[in-house]
């Protein structure tokens, strides 16, 4: 199993480009379910997770052609993948392929529009709370559908003549319930009210998609998304938004290590809220041409406080950097989670790289200390394993982190990135 070794204590100077996101990209891609038409999307990051979701598309009667060639230049970087899903072959979406990555569940709303009928297994993905499905299933039972889960399956049918148009508010905020809903109204007769639906950037994202495939949706962005139902979508090319957490990340790296880097193809309206409070931290951030440059030139890193919330507030998905980047601050900072209840995972191998932090129920209270000294630790989830990065940067000496499957699910080119800035970051394969 490949390990990564970091040794820490170099500056980062220099240039990271920006992948497209991931969690857009993945809902971008099941939406090519929706259309017999090809849609081409640009800017589709090499990604573990992506790699899976292409396996599940596949499987659905996907054809799938990288960079104009089929299935050639699968390893490609900021690829062009063109779907097209003449037919769907198959409306199962079995345990093998949909237990390992939870986006994959999502197929269920395209799969009930344009079929009539989906059976999909209940979702996995990384361990971070209970993270049920009953939103998914109220709210694609408002559009008319049976719901009804069996042997570890939900069994999806929509009425005779396909879904119907209604007017849902979810009692609780969901990206992944959103893009579902959203997806099936497309197809639905009459027009859908999604009430208190998320408002990240993904959700924009892909409803700007839908639209250019000829979907009528208004409102995305806000927590009121209005979809007046067609009969049928085309085909459409559409580039995938930058990796605001990507974004997010390598801007703590740089706050942690101290440096001057330039984070390109990226757009800083879409993580004010961590960018506001990096800069509260001590670090510098200016909007350049295509990105921002952050830096920090000596100085110490200032305690902040931070509680996740729905966007646009402090994105879950950047919790555990920021604690990485809170451990080495001049004071007492607070970090709540509020999204999942399990997302702390990080903080005993922090606790390995010489950090002090005590929980207490949702809130992590993080007493800074002056150093922290390179260990062996262990990745247990996509975003608590790059904090363990971060970390290391600035960490004396040594770090080893294993299990880095993680990190490839949410990390394009990590080690490239990071070692063109300067610092010594290498993967090992035992
Ligand atoms: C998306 O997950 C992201 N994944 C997650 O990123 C991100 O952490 C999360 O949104 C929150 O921003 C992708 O976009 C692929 P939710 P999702 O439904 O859609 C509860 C990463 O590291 N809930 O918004 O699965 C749920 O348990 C990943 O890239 C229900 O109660 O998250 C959680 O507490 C990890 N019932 C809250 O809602 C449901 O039916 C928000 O989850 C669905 C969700």
């Amino acid at each position: 199993m490949d390990r990564i070794r970091i040794v820490g204590g170099n500056e980062l100077k220099g240039i990271i480009p920006i992948s497209g996101a991931k969690n857009a990209a993945l809902p971008l891609m099941i939406a090519s379910l929706l259309t017999s038409d090809t849609l081409t999307l640009e800017n589709v990051p090499h990604l573990a997770d992506v790699e899976q979701l292409l396996r599940i598309l596949g499987n659905h009667g996907v054809d799938i052609a990288v960079n104009g060639r089929r299935e050639s230049q699968r390893d490609a970087y900021s690829r062009t993948i063109h779907f097209t899903c003449r037919t769907i072959v198959d409306t199962t979406a079995p345990y093998e392929l949909v237990s390992t990555m939870r986006a994959s569940f999502w197929v269920i709303g395209p799969l009930l529009a344009r079929e009539g009928k989906a059976r999909v297994s209940l979702p996995g993905g990384c361990a971070i709370g209970t993270r049920p499905v009953d939103l998914f299933i109220d709210g694609l039972q408002a559009l008319g559908a049976t719901m009804e889960i069996d042997g570890g399956y939900i069994n999806a049918t929509a009425p005779k003549g396909g879904l119907i148009g209604a007017r849902y508010t979810f009692p609780k905020v969901s990206v992944g319930a959103t893009h579902v809903m959203m997806m099936a109204a497309t197809l639905a007769r009459g027009t859908t009210v999604i009430g208190n639906a998320a408002r990240e950037p993904e959700v924009s994202d892909l409803a700007a998609c839908l639209n250019a495939m000829g979907a009528k949706i208004t409102g995305a962005g806000t927590s009121t998304i209005t979809i007046e139902g067609v009969s049928s979508l085309s085909g459409a090319r559409h580039r995938v938004l930058p990796d605001r957490i990507e974004t997010g990340t390598y801007a703590m790296a740089v706050a942690m290590t101290g440096g001057d880097v330039v984070l390109e193809n990226t757009d800083i309206s879409l993580l004010e809220n961590a960018v506001e409070a990096i800069r509260r931290s001590g670090a510098t951030i200016e909007p350049v041409e295509g990105g921002f440059r952050v830096a920090r030139h000596g100085g110490v890193i200032r305690p902040v406080d931070v509680v996740t919330e729905p966007y646009p507030g402090f994105p879950t998905d950047l919790q555990a950097q920021f604690m990485g980047l809170m451990t080495r601050a001049q004071g007492v900072s607070h970090v709540t989670e509020t999204i999942f209840e399990n997302r702390f995972m990080h903080v005993q191998e922090l606790a390995r790289l010489g950090a002090k932090i005590t929980l207490s129920g949702q809130t992590a209270r993080i007493e800074g200390v002056e150093k922290l000294r390179g260990a062996q630790v262990m990745a247990t989830d996509l975003r608590a394993s790059v904090s363990l990065v971060i970390a290391g940067l600035a960490a004396e000496g040594e770090t080893w982190v294993s299990r880095v499957y993680h990190l490839d699910r949410g990390f394009e080119r990590l080690e490239e990135k990071l070692t063109n800035c300067g610092a010594i970051v290498e993967r090992v394969r035992d």
